[in-house]
C-alpha cells in the first residue's frame, strides 16, 4: 500500500527556537508512537520504511540539538539505537516448495500414473500413499542441532524466509528439545502454524472490544500473531502447530512417510491424527470424501487433502518439478461461488499489448470476499470457448446484463463460470469484442493458434509502456519505495519517466529543471528526498529480481529465480542470451547457448523463446545496457549450497537408459547441482551412455570427454 506522504515541517533544524523544538519533538513523539503500534502491535504499517527513518532521524536530530529534550519516554530511549524493523533474513537450507492441485478425481488418478510411469512400475505395483489433510494455516521451518531448536524461519518466497524464532518459543505445540535417542544431529522440521475456528473467534470478540485489528479469517489471525515484533504479544495467542514434513536431515529416522510421521510424534511433535495410509486411488478418494465431510466440524480451516508417495526411496527418485515435489499432491475442495450480475466489460490493456476483458460485477460476496470484478482472460472465453477450443459454460456466451455465476478458490481470481440462462434479459446483445486498442487506437490483431488479441502499436501505446513501467517496480521486480503505480503514471503523464533508465535518470535530470519534483502536489522536500533514497538503494539488485523487471513474456519469479540461478552473474546471463539470440526460435535454433537455455530444468521452449525473442531486438538490448551503465550493481544469484561430485558440471544422457529413466537421470542430476545438457560439447564433462548410444557417443569420444555407463554414474553420484 501507498503511504500517504506525512508533512513534515522544515528541514531546518538549526533555525528551530527552543519553543518551535518542543512542539515539534511533541509531535513527532506522537507520531512515531502511533507507527510503532501499527507496525509492531498490529502488523500493518501506513508509512514505508524510509518514512519512518525519515521522521526518526529528525527526531534525533533535534534531540543532539536541545538535548533536554531527550527524556526516558522519547521514542530514542525506548527501543534503543534505529530499532531493526522487520525480521531478519533466513536462508533455507533446503527450498520449501509449494505443491500441484488436483481439482478432480481424474487428476488424482493421472497424478498416481505419472508416479508408476517416472518410476516404471509394472502393474502389480500400485503405490501406497498417505493422505494429510491440508493445513490453511503459514508454514514454517524449524531447525533442530544436536536436538535443541536453534532457528525457526517462516516460507517467505521458498528461498528465504523471515527470523521467527523468538516467537516461535512461545508455541506450546512446538519442542524446544527433541524427545527420544538417535535424534539426527541437523534436523528441520516443517509444518503448518493455525489457529482453531473457535480461538480465532474468540481473538477477534477481544480485539473488536479493544479497538484493536480484527482478522479476516484464522489464517490471516495465525500469520499477524506469529509475525509479532513483542514476543509476549505471540505469547498471548492461541497458535498451534502440525507438524508434516521436513527440510534437511542429517539422517533419517524411517525410510516412509507414514514412519516419518510416526517418528515426529514421538520426538514431541503433534502430528495431524487425521491422517491415513492408504493402499491405491480408490483409498485416497474415499479418504477425500470422508475428511470433506468432516471439514465443518474439524475445529480448524482445510482447504483439501495432499497424497504423498510413502515410501522415501520413491520420493527421492521422483524429485521435484520445478517448484513442486513429484511425490506429492493437493487434492483441493471445490470453489465457492455466488450469483451476481454482469453490469458491463472493460477492456485492460496489459505490458505486452494483450487485450484482457474484464467483467464488471455487481458486488457479491463469495466466501467471505466482497467480488467485483473478474477475468475474461480473452475473446474466446466471453464466447464461451475455453483454451483447447472445447466448449466451457456449456458453450453459453456471456453477454452484458447477464445473471452469472462466480467462482473463487483460495488465492485465485475470481472467474466467472456460469450463466443463469432463464434470466437474460430479451434484448441482451452478443458481446463484440474492439478489434482496435482502446487506449492508443491501433490495430489489435489476433495471431493464428493464439487466443489472444493484442495491440500492434508496441512503441507508441502508452498503456503498454505504463504497464511495463509499472511492472519494472513491482514488488518482485525493483521494488522501489515510493514509486507506486499511481506515481507510475502521473510521471508517464508528465514525460518525467517514459521508460525505466528514466528511474534512475530522474535526480539528475531533477536537479537542472525548473520544474522540480519538489513543486508537484503531494511532495515535500522530505519525501523528494525519500523517493531519491529509495531510487538509489535500487542501484544495486538481485540478478533475479531485475530478470524479472524486464517484463519477458513468460518469465515470472520463478522462471527468473531458474534462469539467475543457472547463469550466476548478469554478464554470463547477457552474453549467453545474446549467443542464443543469434539463432532464431525453436527447433530451428541450434546455437549451443539456445540448447544450454532449453535445458535448464523447468525452462521450457516456450520460455526459451520469448527470452530469445527479447534479446533479438535490438532495441531491448539498447536499453537494457543503458539501465545497466545506469545501477551500481547487480547481484549474482546464489547457487544452490549443496556441493556433490557433479555440481557444476556439464552431463548429457543418451542411449536407452535400464537403471533409470531419462527424466529421473536429468532430475537427480540437477538436484546434485550439474547442468543436464541435450548435445555433446566441449563444455560437456560426462557423457553418460546407455544400450545403443549413437553419435553423441562418437563426438564424446572424438572431443575427449569423459564417458561413463549407467553404473559408474551412480559410482559417482554415491548411490
Ligand atoms: S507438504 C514440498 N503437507 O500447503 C511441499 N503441505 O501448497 C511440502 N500444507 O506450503 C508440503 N498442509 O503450507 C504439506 N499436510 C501437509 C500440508 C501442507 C498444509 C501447506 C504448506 C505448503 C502448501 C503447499
Amino acid at each position: 500500500m501507498m503511504a500517504k506522504p506525512k508533512k513534515i515541517s522544515p528541514a531546518d533544524i538549526a533555525k528551530l527556537t527552543r519553543a518551535q523544538a518542543k512542539v515539534e519533538h511533541m509531535r513527532l513523539t506522537l507520531e512515531i508512537e502511533a507507527h510503532n503500534e501499527r507496525y509492531y502491535q498490529k502488523d500493518a504499517p501506513t508509512v514505508s520504511d524510509a518514512e519512518y527513518d525519515a521522521l526518526r532521524q529528525r527526531l534525533l536530530a533535534i534531540e543532539a540539538k536541545f538535548p533536554e529534550l531527550v527524556t526516558g519516554e522519547s521514542p530514542s530511549q525506548k527501543v534503543g539505537a534505529a530499532p531493526a524493523r522487520g525480521f531478519a533474513k533466513v536462508q533455507h537450507a533446503v527450498p520449501m516448495l509449494s505443491l500441484g492441485n488436483a481439482f478432480s478425481d481424474a487428476d488424482v488418478t493421472e497424478f498416481v500414473e505419472r508416479v508408476r510411469r517416472f518410476l516404471k512400475l509394472d502393474t502389480e505395483h500400485v503405490p501406497a500413499l498417505v493422505a494429510e489433510p491440508k493445513i490453511d494455516g503459514l508454514s514454517l521451518s524449524l531447525r533442530y542441532e544436536n536436538g535443541e531448536l536453534v532457528r525457526a524461519a517462516t516460507r517467505g518466497d521458498g528461498f528465504t524466509g523471515e527470523d521467527v524464532t523468538a516467537n516461535v518459543r512461545t508455541i506450546k505445540d512446538i519442542p524446544h528439545a527433541l524427545k527420544g535417542r538417535n535424534i539426527p544431529a541437523a534436523c528441520e522440521m516443517r509444518g503448518e502454524v493455525y489457529m482453531l475456528k473457535k480461538d480465532f473467534l474468540e481473538l477477534n470478540r477481544k480485539q473488536a472490544e479493544a479497538d484493536d485489528t480484527v482478522f479476516a479469517n484464522p489464517r490471516n489471525s495465525a500469520a499477524g500473531s506469529l509475525r509479532q515484533k513483542d514476543v509476549s504479544i505471540t505469547a498471548s495467542r492461541p497458535l498451534k502447530f502440525f507438524a508434516y514434513t521436513w527440510g534437511e536431515m542429517s539422517e533419517r529416522p524411517a525410510d516412509t512417510q507414514h514412519g516419518m510421521l510416526e517418528w515426529m510424534g514421538r520426538a514431541g511433535f503433534v502430528v495431524n491424527p487425521r491422517t491415513r495410509l492408504c493402499k491405491d486411488v480408490d483409498a485416497v478418494l474415499e479418504f477425500y470424501a470422508e475428511i470433506a465431510q468432516e471439514r465443518a466440524t474439524l475445529g480448524y480451516d482445510i482447504d483439501g487433502v495432499v497424497y504423498k508417495v510413502d515410501r522415501l526411496d520413491w520420493q527421492d527418485r521422483l524429485g521435484f518439478v520445478s517448484r513442486s515435489p513429484r511425490w506429492a499432491i493437493a487434492h483441493k475442495f471445490a470453489a465457492e461461488q455466488a450469483m451476481t450480475v454482469l453490469n458491463g466489460i472493460d477492456i485492460q490493456v496489459g505490458r505486452t499489448g494483450a487485450l484482457t476483458p474484464v467483467a464488471r460485477l455487481e458486488p457479491v460476496t463469495v466466501g467471505g470476499v466482497v467480488v467485483s470484478n473478474a477475468t475474461l482472460h480473452n475473446e474466446d472465453y466471453i464466447k464461451g470457448i475455453g483454451n483447447d477450443g472445447n466448449p466451457i459454460r456449456d458453450g453459453v456466451d456471456l453477454r452484458v446484463g447477464d445473471t452469472v455465476i462466480v467462482q473463487r478458490a483460495g488465492d485465485v481470481i475470481p472467474q466467472v463460470v456460469g450463466v443463469v440462462m432463464d434470466k437474460r434479459p430479451k434484448n441482451a446483445k452478443p458481446y463484440k469484442f474492439p478489434e482496435t486498442c482502446p487506449v492508443c487506437g491501433s490495430h489489435a490483431v489476433r495471431e493464428e493458434d493464439e487466443a489472444v488479441r493484442r495491440c500492434t502499436g508496441a512503441l507508441i501505446c502508452p498503456a503498454q509502456a505504463v504497464e511495463r513501467l509499472k511492472h519494472f517496480v513491482s514488488r518482485l521486480a525493483f521494488d522501489i519505495d515510493g514509486l507506486g503505480d499511481k506515481q507510475i503514471q502521473e510521471f508517464y503523464r508528465d514525460g518525467l519517466v517514459m521508460s525505466a533508465v528514466d528511474i534512475f535518470t530522474l535526480q539528475k535530470r531533477d536537479a537542472r529543471s525548473q520544474s522540480k519534483l519538489m513543486q508537484r502536489e503531494g511532495y515535500g522536500e522530505t519525501s523528494v528526498r525519500n523517493l531519491f533514497a529509495a531510487i538509489d538503494a535500487r542501484r544495486s539488485i538481485e540478478l533475479h529480481r531485475l530478470i524479472y523487471a524486464l517484463g519477458i513474456r513468460h518469465v515470472g519469479e520463478g522462471n527468473a529465480k531458474l534462469l539467475a540461478r543457472h547463469y550466476g552473474t548478469f554478464e554470463a546471463f547477457r552474453d549467453a542470451m545474446l549467443a542464443a539470440a543469434k539463432g532464431g526460435t525453436g527447433e530451428a535454433n541450434t546455437t549451443e547457448a539456445y540448447q544450454e537455455l532449453n535445458d535448464i530444468g523447468g525452462v521450457g521452449e516456450i520460455v526459451a523463446d520469448a527470452v530469445v525473442e527479447f534479446f533479438a531486438e535490438p532495441r531491448n538490448v539498447k536499453a537494457l545496457g543503458q539501465l545497466i551503465d545506469e545501477l551500481d550493481e547487480v547481484k549474482p544469484a546464489e547457487r544452490p549450497r549443496k556441493s556433490s561430485p557433479v555440481s557444476d558440471k556439464t552431463v548429457v544422457f543418451t542411449g536407452s537408459l535400464t537403471k533409470f529413466t531419462r527424466d529421473e537421470a536429468k532430475a537427480v542430476a540437477e538436484r546434485l547441482g550439474a547442468k543436464v545438457a541435450g548435445s555433446v560439447s566441449k563444455k560437456t564433462d560426462y557423457l553418460v551412455a546407455g544400450e545403443d548410444a549413437g553419435s553423441k557417443l562418437t563426438k564424446a569420444r572424438e572431443l575427449g570427454i569423459a564417458v561413463l555407463s549407467e553404473d559408474d554414474w551412480l559410482k559417482l553420484i554415491g548411490e
